[in-house]
């Protein structure tokens, strides 16, 4: 199966969409309708369909991920690489990452691009899979799971050198058991750490 046809299947199961729910309802949080948002590592537009009132520009590296967003969900999509994003200096109100950081390897080049085409008071959050849980830790042994491509398998790690780019703060979310989506802000058994906060003196 490829990565496309994996991540449909995810995404249109009871548990795949209801863990697209959680997150698209934690990140309408922290944006406006009328922000300019660009959600980084898009993949086939999950987010994009749960935002069809809103700013959005999906992004992507892969482009048959591009071409599936397109054909699910009439929003922007641009193939493109979160190293050189095709937005102005100080442009962007807010950008999201999903699940992406931890997938991608020069991660300080990627903050500082993405906080580039931040204006200065533009909000960045980042979900990312909590490598503390029994959720992600066991998806990471599992065969053949996408999981298995994780260049960050410390969340802790990670959400560091976010918060060493932004002014803001660290929370979990997203309980699994047994796939379904149960409240827990637990660090130890959320699926889900997230890091939300405008860029700092680091980065701008
Ligand atoms: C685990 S998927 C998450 C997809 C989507 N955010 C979601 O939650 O359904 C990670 C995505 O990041 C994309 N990606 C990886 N490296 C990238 C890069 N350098 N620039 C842009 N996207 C990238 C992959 O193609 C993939 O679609």
């Amino acid at each position: 199966m490829s990565d496309v046809e994996s991540f449909v299947r995810f995404c249109e199961s009871e548990f795949g969409s209801a863990v697209m729910d959680r997150e698209a309802a934690y990140i309408k949080q922290y944006v406006a309708a009328d922000d300019r948002i660009l959600d980084v590592g898009c993949g086939i537009g999950s987010l994009e369909e749960r935002f069809t009132d809103y700013d959005i520009v999906g992004i992507d590296i892969s482009e048959a991920m591009v071409k599936t967003a397109r054909q699910r969900t009439p929003a922007p999509f641009l193939v493109g690489d979160v190293r050189t994003l095709p937005a102005r200096t100080d442009a962007v109100d807010a950008v999201v990452f999903v699940a992406t950081l931890e997938f991608i390897s020069e991660i300080d080049a990627v903050l500082e691009e993405a906080t580039r085409v931040l204006r200065p008071d533009g909000v960045l959050v980042a979900v990312i899979l909590n490598t503390r849980s029994e959720y992600v830790q066991s998806n990471l042994q599992r065969e053949g799971s996408y999981f298995q491509r994780m260049v960050h398998r410390d969340s802790e790690a990670l959400a560091d050198r976010v918060l060493n780019a932004i002014d803001g703060t660290r929370e979990y979310f997203l309980g699994i058991a047994d796939e379904t989506v149960v409240e827990s802000s637990d660090p130890t058994t959320a699926a889900v750490t997230a890091v939300v906060g405008t860029p700092n003196s680091n980065s701008k």
